[in-house]
């Protein structure tokens, strides 16, 4: 694979032709991990939705493989296309769709239904309906077959909601160890409301609860996603946290999708919220990223208990259909190991690379410090087109001397005319990214934005860890309880870096540069 078109990811997972959106079934099974999406088999826009499949051993290289669910009727006459969902390694064969003592994978999916239809399970759909149905594997996820006898096995929304048939998506399902048996989330995307599911064989389903609306409900909800994690430093807690995706409706000063997440408790039935997760009024959120570009997060099945990682689509809806790249369309996010802190009293959502990520591990750094950064800009050692950097310098408040905001510079032309900002602003106490002259702006009005997220720390120093690729760059911040995921489409030859402490210095700064890897050659 060459993978050097311009503005091709070099470590996220591409495509390596065609449109892509939802991460559809995150699954490891026998030392490897699965990444079904949303794909075109056509071209390198939306349209005849289908499973598209890649497998890699350590979350870093990946290997495409052939088509997992192909739009039925592609190309002549699609009747159904498979929407987004998850994966589940069926264990115990509860479902009783393993032979041989083979495991059986099994995916539950959205099947959208362009027109009405008698189906060969002898249920009747409408036009452009939604219903949830499974197809399983018995060859480690290479081709799959449909569960043709049943489909769709949850065939209408919940009693009270039947006319939701058309927003009704995106299952969630993962195996629930308290109760044993299989659990469900789906969206009732218009309402604002999860609906949650129980099975104990993956194919008959019986409603249990609903769940919403609460905190940002613009747009539709969508993409559900659910897990469990101990609290740090108090490993008897366990929480439960939801997330979803909203479209649009995102975090404040994006235009478009946006993923929002609760943390929780779930009995089995019914997820619960913790007070301090939900606000009056909708006015704010717990968003899982404040940047525009992260979208349909969902975390792999089959990790050991408390080992939750998550993969999200870096686009969004606002633009997708428009960002300047050949042949492929969209590239997934790194993965990230999620962890539960407490952070002002509240338990909060905290992310970081996965923690076997090899394009972090392997890779050289380099280190520089300074006692003070003074006012104006510094210049560095152009660091290339993707690499990761670990900045961090001291935190204050604002005074005559101090700087009130202090930034790096990449991505940027030779005369800076050209480049991304990434910093913090210490007067608004808020991480940055400013795309406003980062290239290609030019395909959507509200492309060229400034992104900002709440930091507000008494911590003595500020810490951000970016990931830059040839088309993006995510930060974590802090302990990683922010993140703010934005693509960028810089020209070529854009390699430059600096240093801008604003209106003062900034003390203590300590910088390293990591290379990383093309993750194809
Ligand atoms: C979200 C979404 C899902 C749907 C899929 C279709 O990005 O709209 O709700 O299942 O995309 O591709």
């Amino acid at each position: 694979l060459e993978y050097t078109e311009p503005f091709r990811p070099q470590y996220h997972f591409t495509p390596s032709k065609n449109w892509i959106n939802d991460p559809s079934g995150l699954l490891y099974h026998d030392g490897i991990y699965h990444l079904f999406f949303q794909y075109n088999p056509a071209s390198a826009e939306w349209g005849n939705m289908s499973w598209g499949h890649a497998t890699s051993k350590d979350l870093t290289h990946w290997d495409e493989r052939p088509v997992a669910l192909l739009a039925r009727g592609y190309p002549e006459n699609v009747t159904e296309m498979y929407f987004t969902g998850s994966a589940v390694a069926d264990v115990n064969n509860t479902s009783g769709l393993g032979v041989d003592g083979k495991v059986p994978l099994v995916a539950m999916y959205t099947s959208m239904y362009p027109m009405a239809q008698g189906l060969p399970s002898g249920k009747h759909v409408r036009e452009e309906q939604q219903s949830q149905s499974i197809a399983y594997s018995l060859d480690e996820g290479e081709t799959w077959t449909t569960y043709d006898a049943e489909n769709p096995v949850i065939h209408n929304p919940p009693a009270g909601y039947e006319a939701e048939y058309k927003n009704f998506r995106d299952p969630f399902v993962f195996w629930h160890q308290d109760t044993q048996r299989w659990i469900a989330v789906t969206a009732l995307a218009s309402v604002h409301k999860l609906a949650i599911w129980s099975s104990d064989n993956l194919k008959e389903w019986s409603f249990l609860s609903e769940f919403g609306p609460y905190n940002a409900v613009g747009g539709v909800w969508e993409c559900p996603n659910m897990f469990q994690l101990p609290v740090e430093d108090d490993s008897a807690t366990k929480k439960w946290v939801m997330v979803l995706g909203l479209n649009p409706g995102g975090p404040p000063g994006t235009v478009g999708s946006g993923t929002q997440y609760f943390i929780g408790d779930f009995d089995g039935t019914t997820f619960k919220a913790d007070e301090n997760s939900v606000y009056p009024g909708n006015q704010t959120s717990n968003w899982l990223d404040w940047g525009p570009d992260f979208y349909a997060a969902t975390s792999y099945n089959g990790l050991p208990e408390g080992d939750v990682v998550q993969i999200a689509w870096m686009n969004n809806w606002q633009y997708a259909a428009k960002v300047p790249v050949e042949p492929w369309r969209s590239a997934m996010t790194i993965p990230r190991q999620l962890s539960l802190k407490t952070i002002d009293e509240k338990i909060t959502l905290v992310q970081q690379p996965q923690k076997n990520w090899r394009s972090v591990a392997d890779s050289q750094s380099s280190n520089q410090a300074w006692d003070t950064v003074s006012e104006g800009s510094t210049d560095l050692e152009s660091p290339g087109k993707a690499f990761k950097i670990d900045l961090s310098f001291e935190n204050h408040d604002s005074d005559d001397t101090r700087a009130s905001a202090f930034a790096i510079s990449i991505r940027a032309s030779s005369d800076f005319e050209q480049e991304t900002l990434v910093g913090y602003n210490f007067t608004s106490k808020e991480v940055f990214v400013d795309r406003q002259r980062s290239g290609d702006v030019s395909f959507d009005d509200t492309f060229a934005s400034l992104y900002h997220a709440p930091l507000d720390t008494s911590d003595e120093r500020i810490n951000l860890q970016v990931f830059v690729d040839w088309s993006s760059v995510e930060v974590l911040a802090g302990s990683g309880e922010v993140a703010l995921t934005t693509l960028i489409f810089p020209d070529e030859e854009a390699t430059e870096a600096r240093l801008v402490s604003v209106d003062g210095e900034t003390r203590d700064v300590k910088l390293e540069i990591r290379e990383l890897d093309s993750a194809w050659h």
